[in-house]
């Protein structure tokens, strides 16, 4: 009975044989379907327009069986999206611990992490069919595929010779002009000449990190930390302090005066205030404005990598670090990469206090970007496709991890713990305290799920009883049966850790 409700086109509303008013007994057929599993927390419930076409009602029996299933708070409306079956509070699990502060930051280290990730990765390709619920991009198909292909058609219609004529170094002026409008959405007030493109977030801040150091010096880094911004820290030779992040307001600012004080040789400090990678927190404002005044106070560059802002679930996404920048302390480093178009590897950069040099280092270094996706981007950020698109990609990344944390709550062992991120698609899994997600990670592969462990997002190995989950899979379905798969193998491992 439940399962025709969600098939058939019309049941005539005359031949239900229940003495109840219609609305409710429609009512009751929905609950029925949430209550045993048919609909599920965060599907989709039908349009008014198509209920009472499907069950041959008027608009007020379908509004008030609607209105009776969300008085039982069994559906929630969401603006300008219908209505959903409600996710169960998350609360089932306890919230993710916060940082120690009194064992923190200890010395600062030079970073050894590429044999760990090398490990990792290589690990992972030896399973190339594995489903990746480790990744930090959505799914190819919540980006705007044909709309950028036809943008990029007519972008080399209008201008023939954008494959073979060079560009401006800094990058496409009408680019960087439009960037520089939206960027006041974020609370950044700069012009087109105050950004330069780079090859991604990534180049950014590497970047940033040349511009304002020299190899042997310390950088104050989150921990736990995105692994790139570890491995880009190696690679330049320089030693990583890793200051504690709490899983609800990220960095914990107090934390980093404290280094401040005891390390004077720290000589940059680098921060994801939104979204941070893995934690998914959302710095305050008020810490964003104490974290802008304290590194401008010591005079230390403040490196803002930001590139998951606009994925924060907030109608009024977030502000960056930057809109409190007063005298050039911060460094703003963000890209597309994460929002729009993985494929096209456009980021960008201002240098605050030091954009000369990063210009010239980002010339020495790679010359120009590519203009072809600098071009498409331009003519695609003119519309208003690309706000529509965000609206979308928000709503869809939600639904993810409204499904994907009800699945964590409902089968993940008892002492796990997580604190659902404020928007964006990665989740932090504290796991029992003695598994180990080295052997888990292994473990969940061979069932043929990929993820990312926790010693991955630190140079010291303090993570390792954290994963890092994502949901970019479009069939949530599956994404639901994999974090329950995930779930029961962790329960057997908690249940028997040798
Ligand atoms: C925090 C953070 N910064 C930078 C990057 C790299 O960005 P891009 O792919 O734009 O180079 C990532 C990618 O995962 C990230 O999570």
């Amino acid at each position: 009975m439940t399962q025709s409700i969600l098939t058939r086109q019309a049941a005539p509303a005359d031949r239900l044989p229940d003495s109840q008013p219609l609305y409710r007994q429609l009512a009751d057929q929905y609950r029925r379907a949430i209550g045993s599993g048919v609909l599920r927390p965060g599907d989709r419930m039908p349009s008014m327009r198509a209920f009472m076409q499907r069950h041959g009602v008027s608009l007020a029996t379908a509004t008030e069986s609607y209105r009776v299933l969300e008085r039982d708070a069994l559906i929630d409306a969401r603006p300008r999206a219908g209505y959903f079956v409600r996710v169960p509070p998350t609360a089932a699990l306890p919230a993710a611990s916060e940082p120690d502060l009194a064992t923190l930051p200890g010395a600062a280290q030079f970073v050894g992490i590429h044999s760990v990730i090398s490990s990792i990765v290589s690990t992972f390709q030896r399973y190339p069919d594995a489903l990746n619920l480790g990744g930090a991009t959505a799914s190819p198909d919540l980006y705007p595929t044909d709309a950028l292909q036809k943008a990029a058609l007519r972008a080399l219609r209008k201008r023939p010779t954008l494959l073979t004529a060079a560009g401006h170094d800094q990058g496409d002026p009408a680019l960087r002009a439009i960037i520089a409008r939206r960027a006041l959405d974020a609370g950044i007030q700069i012009g087109a000449d105050d950004i330069i493109m780079t090859h991604g977030g990534i180049e950014a801040v590497n970047l940033a990190l040349r511009a304002v150091t020299q190899p042997g010096d310390t950088v104050a880094v989150e921990s736990p930390c995105f692994f790139g911004l570890l491995q880009a820290l190696e690679s330049l030779g320089l030693r990583a302090l890793e200051i504690p992040a709490s899983p609800t307001t990220g960095l914990a600012i107090e934390a980093l005066a404290f280094a401040l004080h005891t390390h004077p040789d720290i000589k940059a400090v680098v921060v994801v205030p939104n979204l941070q990678n893995p934690l998914g927190s959302v710095m305050p404002d008020t810490h964003k404005a104490r974290l802008v005044e304290l590194c401008a106070q010591a005079g230390i560059p403040l490196i803002e990598d930001d590139p998951y802002r606009e994925l924060a679930d907030a109608a009024q996404p977030p502000r960056s670090l930057k809109a409190w920048d007063t005298d050039g302390t911060v460094i703003h480093c963000t890209s597309f990469n994460k929002v729009l178009a993985p494929g096209m590897r456009v980021g960008w950069i201002n240098g605050g206090r030091w954009h000369p040099r990063i210009g010239m280092l980002k010339f020495a270094q790679s010359r120009h970007n590519e203009q072809l996706s600098q071009v498409v981007l331009a003519e695609f950020l003119e519309t208003n496709a690309y706000e529509r698109h965000l609206r979308r990609l928000r709503d869809r990344l939600r639904l993810q991890r409204e499904r994907m944390a009800a699945a964590i709550a409902t089968s993940f062992p008892d002492g796990t713990r997580f604190t659902p991120p404020r928007g964006g698609m990665f989740f932090w899994i504290e796991l029992p305290r003695d598994m180990s997600s080295t052997v888990f990670f292994k473990a969940v592969l061979d069932e043929g799920i990929r993820v990312m462990p926790g010693t991955m997002f630190s140079n010291g190995g303090r993570f390792d009883h954290f994963i890092r989950l994502s949901s970019p899979s479009t069939d949530l379905d599956l994404a639901d049966e994999a974090v329950r798969r995930l779930g029961r193998l962790a329960a057997r491992m908690a249940a028997h850790p040798d």
